[in-house]
């Protein structure tokens, strides 16, 4: 059994998991924005939004995390040799982690809100937020399956 491939493997399981958080969050805060504060409607939303932040998005970005940097482990000899970190599609990659994993505590700071009955952000926009992070998922895995380099 090859370990670089495993751990690949359960890097990709473990960000499916906080993608599709990432992604569904957004959506409840949508309709969130419908209910009245203090209503049974919202404090479902607000049970709903906490537990899929804590159960699901927290510990899937760390376990996504864990086996990144288990990755990065494997691509440079074990921390030894850095080259890698010269390429472009590496470089775009880590950005897009750094954008997610940065989204990831908005949309937290943002669930605090709702919760606070504080929210001030309309329907509309978290309609038009939740492309983000599809949109940076569609560079970053293009990024790692190709390995783009320009020259
Ligand atoms: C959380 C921090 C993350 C770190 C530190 C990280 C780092 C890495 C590294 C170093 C690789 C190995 C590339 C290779 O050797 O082929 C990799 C593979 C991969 N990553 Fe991530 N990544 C992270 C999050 C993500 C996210 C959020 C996505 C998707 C949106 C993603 C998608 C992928 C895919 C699909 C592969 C497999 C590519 C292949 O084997 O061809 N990663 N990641």
């Amino acid at each position: 059994m090859n370990w670089y491939d495993l751990v690949r493997g359960l890097h990709i399981l473990a960000v499916i998991a906080w993608m599709a958080g990432l992604l569904y969050l957004p959506r409840l805060f949508v309709y969130h924005t419908r209910a009245e504060p203090g209503s049974e409607m919202d404090t479902t939303f607000q049970e709903m939004e906490l537990r899929l932040y804590r159960i699901i998005m927290n510990p899937a970005m760390v376990v996504a995390w864990l086996f990144g940097i288990s990755l990065i482990g494997f691509r440079t000899g074990f921390f030894q040799d850095w080259t890698v970190f010269t390429q472009p599609w590496l470089v775009v990659k880590l950005a897009g982690v750094v954008f997610l994993t940065w989204w990831h505590h908005f949309l937290g700071t943002a669930r605090k809100r709702f919760a606070a009955g504080q929210n001030q952000r309309s329907e509309k926009f978290w309609r038009m937020a939740n492309e983000l992070p599809f949109l940076a998922a569609i560079v970053m895995v293009l990024a790692v399956t190709t390995e783009f380099a320009f020259g």
